[in-house]
């Protein structure tokens, strides 16, 4: 047994699961750690026969399947989690599932923004109330699950284990060079999590959540993004947002990890090197920013369990160079630019856009989701805004109508260790091949690439715009290999307004959960709503997680 598999399966024992795993060579947890025992797994899990008839495109206030499927609101916003009347957060974002045992689990879920126009109507943006109702429905929620008497994994409501972290009152512990530092003005906490858009699953079984546009809540001297004017009664340092942040379910713990450095991270997406070292992907989701990798100085222990979180304290940030395949080093020590204008390891974590520029890297399109192929290591990439012939903002179309890419990045010698790569564009968004601004990725039982779209949804199409052509926001399945590689498979249709995020398969592997995320958004007025769902009927429309299955 080679040593990256013997450690995948410790991780799995780790976790109490007991499947046999398919052949691969990374560590992927979005992936293996939401797979229960093998007795409970579909002969053919959800989406993996490719079957299905493609679905429609919708610009209605529905949710709509291909058919032959059908789907059930596991959660939604308001809903009240525990005794204590915590409720489940507006716009849920990622979502992750951690099995416990054979019949419970936890499931987390990213609440990244909030639609103030549908909680609050009619309440100025400068008010106490708005800031406070603004923060308490972002951050995330973590939720118990229980295995039913009918072989369904749902959600427990109310339940006392169940628990809010939101962008008010958590109080989450700095780690890493910049804790304590001056360049986040001494602290070792930060309170609140804003932001929350994807996320990951850490080796040794925690949930991670990335705060992306922190500067809508409070502003970036860094990058001069004004604060907004709904903060202007709660002040908190831009510093202390922006990081890749850990939850421990079992402890409550709450980390900020700042050593991944501070920007506005979509995700993280973890694998082991060549030598047992962690690493760490991540992508900045902001025009013209960059793709990130953290590599551990030690290596992973799978003894140590949770202990392992200490390899996020030291080691190395990389930032990519597309253009030359390289992984450049943020390292004051190792580069003299970064010393001139002033850099220390501490700084580096927190002015990292800064940092990264200065040592040449790449500016993107928009780098969103990051995911590593289970099985060859590849690391895919959206590029939400990509076009042909790259960025030039001298352009008037800068922004096409129909925009995106997936990219593939291919570390030398498969190692995620490596300190050179191979970058290539595997599928641009078009009318011809059926993708548009790719957003979040994740992997079916299979292998195949599941991707959702997010592009600008209009109560009016744009003229030639994506929605006119595309209609509301979807969902793809896009095989890695064989004969049908690279086709864009439509499975799923947003309500109108909304987007897809992290589609994910159950425990059971029979449903695909997926969070739809600001229906009816286009309006933003409750008076003229351009959908109800989910619950229909005259009703205000909610963020939903929902579980697809087959029919019957
Ligand atoms: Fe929150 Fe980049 O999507
Ligand atoms: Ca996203
Ligand atoms: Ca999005």
């Amino acid at each position: 047994m080679s040593l990256p598999e013997l450690k995948r399966r410790q991780f799995v024992q780790f976790l109490g699961a007991s499947a046999v795993l398919a052949a691969g060579h990374r560590l992927v947890p979005n992936w293996l750690v939401t797979r229960v025992a093998a007795a409970e797994a579909q002969s053919t899990p959800l989406l993996d026969r490719l079957d299905f008839a493609l679905a429609p495109v919708s610009h209605s206030g529905d949710l709509v399947l291909s058919p032959g499927f059908d789907y059930e609101v596991l959660l939604k916003r308001g809903d009240v989690l525990n005794p204590a009347g915590e409720t489940y957060g507006d716009h849920n974002d990622y979502l992750a599932i951690l099995p416990r045992d054979e019949s419970t689990g936890w499931l987390w879920s990213n609440h990244e923004n909030a639609t103030m126009a549908f909680l609050l109507p009619g309440e100025k943006d400068n008010t106490l109330r708005y800031a406070e109702t603004r923060l308490r429905n972002i951050g995330g929620s973590v939720v118990r699950l229980e295995k039913r008497g009918d072989g369904r994994w749902r959600p427990v409501l109310p339940h006392t284990e169940n628990f809010r972290v939101d962008g008010l009152t958590s109080r989450l512990k700095l780690t890493g060079p910049a804790a304590g530092s001056q360049w986040v003005f001494g602290a070792h906490e930060a309170i609140g999590s804003v932001g929350n858009c994807g996320g990951g699953i850490s080796p040794w079984g925690t949930f991670f959540t990335a705060e992306e546009n922190f500067k809508d809540t409070w502003g970036d001297p860094e990058m001069k993004d004004k604060e907004p004017n709904s903060m202007q009664h709660i002040r908190r340092p831009s510093e202390h947002f922006g990081y890749v942040c850990e939850i421990d379910p079992d402890t409550r713990e709450l980390f900020k990890h700042t050593s991944l450095g501070r920007m506005a991270h979509e995700n993280v997406a973890f694998a082991f090197t060549r030598d047992g070292r962690l690493a760490a992907y991540t992508a900045d989701d902001r025009v013209e920013q960059c793709l990130y990798k953290f590599v551990s100085r030690d290596r992973y222990d799978p003894a140590a369990g949770k202990a392992n979180r200490r390899l996020l304290e030291h080691g190395r940030l990389f930032v990519a160079d597309t253009k030359r395949g390289r992984w450049l080093a943020l390292d004051p020590t190792l580069n003299r630019k970064l010393r001139k204008e002033g850099f220390d390891a501490a700084r580096v974590c927190v002015h990292t856009r800064t940092a990264a520029k200065l040592v040449g890297g790449t500016p993107l399109a928009r780098p969103e989701d990051v995911e590593v192929h289970p099985v060859t290591g590849e690391v895919y990439v959206a590029l939400t805004s990509w076009q042909p012939g790259g960025i030039d903002k001298t352009k008037p179309d800068y922004f096409p109508d129909i925009a995106g890419a997936l990219g593939r990045l291919r570390e030398q010698d498969g190692d995620a260790g490596a300190l050179r790569f191979q970058f290539d564009i595997l599928l641009p968004g078009s009318k011809e091949t059926g993708l548009a601004w790719p957003d979040n990725l994740a992997f079916t039982e299979s292998n195949h690439l599941i991707v959702a779209t997010d592009y600008a949804i209009k109560t009016k199409p744009d003229k030639k715009s994506s929605q006119e052509h595309f209609g509301n926001n979807f969902l793809v399945v896009v095989p890695t290999s064989g004969p049908r590689a690279n086709e864009v498979l439509r499975f799923a249709v947003t309500p109108k307004g909304a987007e897809f995020c992290s589609p994910s398969l159950s425990p059971d592997r029979s449903e695909l959960w997926v969070n739809v995320q600001h229906p009816g958004e286009d309006s933003q007025d409750v008076k003229k709503l351009s959908t109800h769902w989910p619950e229909g009927g005259d009703a205000v429309p909610k963020s939903a997680m929902v579980a697809i299955r087959r029919k019957g």
